[in-house]
C-alpha cells in the first residue's frame, strides 16, 4: 500500500501541464469523489492498526502535494494568460514624468507662503469686473484722468463689465463684505490692452495686499515691505519713491537696492543699482467710505506687484512673452517643492 502511495506521490510530482482542461482532469483523477485520494482514504480501514500512523502519514503527504500541485499550475496559467493580454509583466515600467510648476506659480506661492507668515488671508476676485470695482470705488470716478494709466479691455455687450485691470478691485470687494481688521493678500491675472513686447503684455498676473486696523501707519506699510523683500530677495534695503496712486494717499513706488556687480545688474537696474518692484501707500479714505469703512476710526496700507516681473528678476528672464509660450525647453527649467 504504502509503495502504492510513493508512485502516485512521484507522479503527482512530475505531473505538468498548461492547459487548464488537463488540469481539470488530473484534479477529478486525484481529489474528485471517486478520485485516487479518496479510494487511498476508504482502504485506510482495513489497515492494520500498527500501520495506520505510518499510513496516514504518506497518505496527508499525497493529499497535500495534489493540492499544491493544482494551485501552482492553475496561479501560472493565469499568469502566462495575463501576459499575453497585457505583454511581459517583468518588463521595466515606463519613466513616470512628474512635470513641473511654472514659474510664475512658483513665485506666486512663495510670495503667499512669506504674507500668510505674518497673518495674510488669501482673498480672490473675479476676472471679469464691473466699473464699480475696478474703479470708481478706487477712488476713479469716470472721466478721471487716472482711468488712462491702465487701458482697458471692455467687454462690448455690456459696457459696465471689463477685464479686470488689476487686483485692487479684490481689495473693494472684500472690504465691502468684512468688517475690520482686514489683513488680505489678493493674487490674481490682469488684463490691459498695450501692445506686446519682450517687457509687457496684455495678459500678466499681479499680487494685491491689503491691511486695515486702527491706527496702521506708514511705518507699518514699511516694516512688512522690508521684511518680505528679505524673504524673498534677501535683500531688504529698499527705498519708497513718492508716487501718485488714486486709491492710496500718500502714495509711492518701492524699489529694492538690488546691487551694481554683474553686467546683468548693471544692465537690468539701468546703472543706478535700484529697481522698482511695486506700488503702495495708504488706503485712500475715499475708498474706505465708498466700501463702508468709517476713516476717522480705521487706517489702513495697501500694495501691488507683478508677478512677472518679480519673476523676471529672480530667475534673469529677459522676456516676458516667455511665461505665455508653453515651450517645454523653458518650462522643465524650473522645480519646486511649493
Ligand atoms: N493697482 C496698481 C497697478 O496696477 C498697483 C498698486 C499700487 C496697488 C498702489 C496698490 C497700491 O494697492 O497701493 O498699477
Amino acid at each position: 500500500m504504502i509503495k502504492e502511495i510513493k508512485k502516485h506521490l512521484k507522479k503527482v510530482n512530475d505531473f505538468h501541464t498548461e492547459n487548464l482542461s488537463e488540469l481539470e482532469s488530473f484534479r477529478i483523477e486525484y481529489s474528485g469523489k471517486k478520485g485516487i485520494l479518496n479510494d487511498f482514504f476508504v482502504s485506510f480501514r482495513d489497515i492494520p492498526n500498527e500501520n495506520k500512523k505510518e499510513y496516514g502519514k504518506e497518505l496527508n503527504i499525497l493529499k497535500e502535494l495534489v493540492s499544491n500541485k493544482i494551485q501552482s499550475i492553475k496561479n501560472s496559467i493565469s499568469l502566462t494568460s495575463e501576459m499575453g493580454k497585457n505583454g511581459d509583466l517583468f518588463r521595466p515600467g515606463f519613466e513616470f514624468d512628474t512635470g513641473s510648476r511654472h514659474p510664475l506659480s512658483i513665485v506666486k506661492n512663495r510670495i503667499i507662503s512669506i504674507f500668510s507668515q505674518i497673518g495674510f488671508k488669501l482673498s480672490e476676485g473675479p476676472e471679469i469686473e464691473d466699473d464699480w470695482h475696478n474703479f470708481t470705488a478706487l477712488n476713479l470716478p469716470e472721466h478721471h484722468p487716472a482711468r488712462d494709466m491702465q487701458d482697458t479691455f471692455f467687454i462690448q455687450t455690456n459696457p459696465d463689465k471689463l477685464l479686470r485691470t488689476h487686483t485692487s478691485s479684490v481689495q473693494v470687494r472684500y472690504m465691502e463684505n468684512n468688517k475690520p481688521p482686514i489683513r488680505i493678500l489678493s493674487p490674481g491675472r490682469v488684463f490691459r490692452n498695450e501692445a506686446i513686447s519682450s517687457r509687457s503684455h496684455c495678459i500678466f498676473h499681479q499680487v494685491e495686499g491689503l491691511y486695515i486696523n486702527r491706527e496702521v501707519s506708514f511705518a507699518d506699510l514699511k516694516q512688512t515691505l522690508q521684511f518680505f523683500t528679505k524673504a524673498l530677495f534677501g535683500k531688504s534695503i529698499i527705498r519708497l519713491r513718492p508716487s501718485y496712486f488714486p486709491f492710496t494717499e500718500p502714495s509711492a513706488e518701492v524699489d529694492i537696492y538690488w546691487g551694481l556687480e554683474t553686467e546683468t545688474d548693471r544692465r537690468i537696474t539701468k546703472g543706478t543699482g535700484w529697481l522698482e518692484i511695486m506700488g503702495c501707500g495708504m488706503v485712500d479714505p475715499n475708498v474706505l467710505i465708498n466700501c463702508n469703512i468709517d476713516p476717522e476710526k480705521y487706517s489702513g496700507y495697501a500694495f501691488g506687484m507683478g508677478i512677472e516681473r518679480i519673476t523676471m528678476l529672480l530667475y534673469q528672464i529677459g522676456d516676458i512673452r516667455m511665461f505665455f509660450e508653453n515651450d517645454l525647453r523653458f518650462l522643465k527649467q524650473f522645480k519646486s517643492s511649493i
